[in-house]
């Protein structure tokens, strides 16, 4: 059976976050052959080459000044982008929506134009890309699965309540906008930084050692990997690009009980489980 599929079509790429060899070959694919590239990248270098090897392209930068408007925040920036995109597909475009990093990893706006245009009967998919996370594993060498990794927004992990597990490894992003809740700033301060240690302190020493990362995003630049004391972090001068790292602060412990329960069962299943 034909299934008719609307013309028009939306695929989500990610630029890597370092220019030169982090974009995978079907992304630059889709790049260079759409008819229509968008884009939120804030690197110049990476934009100027986007656009240079693009058929045409919309910047979707500008959107951002909206935030200034009485009554607006980022929220509304953020909608106003993925309708931009859209428009595009309604044309009955290839569009291509490029993001760095990962187009969808703390990236809202390529989730929303995805099931806005599949909602309305366009084809719309996602392209992993690498990113602020994966550079970290490598740049840092920590290994997730060796105390398992919790990974969360700052703002989110201040003003909700959550289960911390300090045996874990625990990434928090965007902390340069620590406790902004205007969702117009997009900057924090040390007083604001202050709750986030008070918060943190709940579950690590105040001496605990954490990393303020910032992959370089050209070959030029050096990357940052600065360790400084947890009661240190309001001092600290943090960037938009800063991710925040939380090394485990203590050894897993076992729990003994789920031992046990796992070593007093067979090896093998019984006859009767394997019949059933
Ligand atoms: C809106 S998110 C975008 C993440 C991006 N989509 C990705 O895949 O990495 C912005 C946050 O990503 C992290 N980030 C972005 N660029 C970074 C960089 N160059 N180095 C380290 N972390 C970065 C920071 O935590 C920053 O606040």
């Amino acid at each position: 059976m034909m299934t008719s599929q609307k013309q028009g079509k939306l695929i989500c790429v990610g630029t890597g976050l370092r220019m030169a060899g982090q974009l995978t070959p079907i992304a630059r694919s889709y790049i260079e052959t759409a008819d229509v590239v968008i884009a939120a990248v804030p690197n110049i270098f990476a934009r100027k080459w986007l656009q240079d090897i693009s058929k045409e392209y919309i910047c979707l930068l500008g959107h951002y000044s909206a935030c200034d408007e009485e009554g607006k925040n980022r929220r509304d920036t953020y909608r106003n982008m993925a309708d931009t995109i859209l428009a595009e597909v309604r044309a009955g475009k290839t569009v291509c929506a490029a993001f760095y990093g990962h187009p969808g990893i703390f990236a809202c706006i390529s989730h929303m134009a995805i099931a806005d245009a599949r909602a309305e009967g366009f084809h719309a998919e996602m392209l992993p890309g690498i990113s602020a996370e994966d550079c970290l594993v490598a740049d840092l060498g920590i290994d997730p699965g060796r105390t398992g990794m919790q990974s969360m927004e700052t703002t989110q992990f201040m003003i909700y309540e959550r289960k911390i597990d300090p045996t874990a490894l625990l990434i928090l992003w965007q902390p340069g906008l620590a406790g902004e809740l205007s969702l117009k700033r997009f900057d924090t301060t040390p007083a604001k930084l202050q709750v986030l240690v008070d918060k943190l302190a709940r579950d690590y020493p105040l001496d605990h050692p954490v990393i303020l990362y910032e992959a370089a995003t050209h070959p030029l630049e050096q990357t940052r990997m600065d360790t400084i004391l947890l009661r240190d972090l309001p001092k600290a001068s943090l960037q938009q690009i800063t991710t925040l790292v939380i090394p485990a602060a203590f050894p897993l412990k076992l729990d003994q009980a789920i031992i046990d329960e796992l070593n007093a069962l067979p090896e093998t299943m019984e006859i009767s489980e394997q019949a059933a």
